[in-house]
């Protein structure tokens, strides 16, 4: 089923049940989401999909036709994203492994709420970081909204 992956048409032809996430990464090779729960519950497997932060282990490729995907090599591909920038610059990863979901969510949030309260961020952010890097991520998300 043909759909697109960071601005570009793709199609991917296997079993429309396949989670979204192994076909990003296993079929086109992009491996920066992450697959940690495998139950839509942490996060690390996040996407955007028509610009929503989605949870892509749960997420069956068939339900994507025809529509925008966006993973964190496309984020990452955007000199200015000022939540990359944030992150960067306050140096919020510890090991990791949950921060592209961590990002994609931030950016879908920051997209939808541009001055985010920390209730907001409370709301919105529930990603999990095995780490607590939350101070830190709560940091960045502030220091991209201005
Ligand atoms: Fe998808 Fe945890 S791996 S939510």
């Amino acid at each position: 089923m043909p759909f697109q992956l960071n601005g570009r048409p793709v199609s991917f032809d296997g079993p429309e049940d396949t989670p979204l996430l192994w076909v990003v990464r296993e079929h086109f090779g992009l491996t920066g989401s992450k697959f940690g729960c495998g139950i839509g519950m942490c996060g690390a497997c996040t996407m955007h999909v028509d610009g929503a932060a989605s949870r892509t282990c749960v997420l069956a490729v068939g339900n994507v036709r025809g529509r925008a995907i966006r993973t964190i090599e496309g984020v990452a591909a955007d000199a200015d994203n000022a939540v990359r920038k944030a992150w960067n610059d306050l140096d919020v990863p510890q090991c990791g492994y949950c921060q592209s979901g961590m990002i994609m969510t931030a950016t879908a949030m920051l997209a939808d709420t541009p001055a985010p309260t920390d209730q907001d961020i409370d709301r919105w952010m529930t990603n999990l970081c095995r780490c607590a890097t939350y101070v830190r991520i709560r940091q960045a998300i502030h220091a991209a909204a201005r």
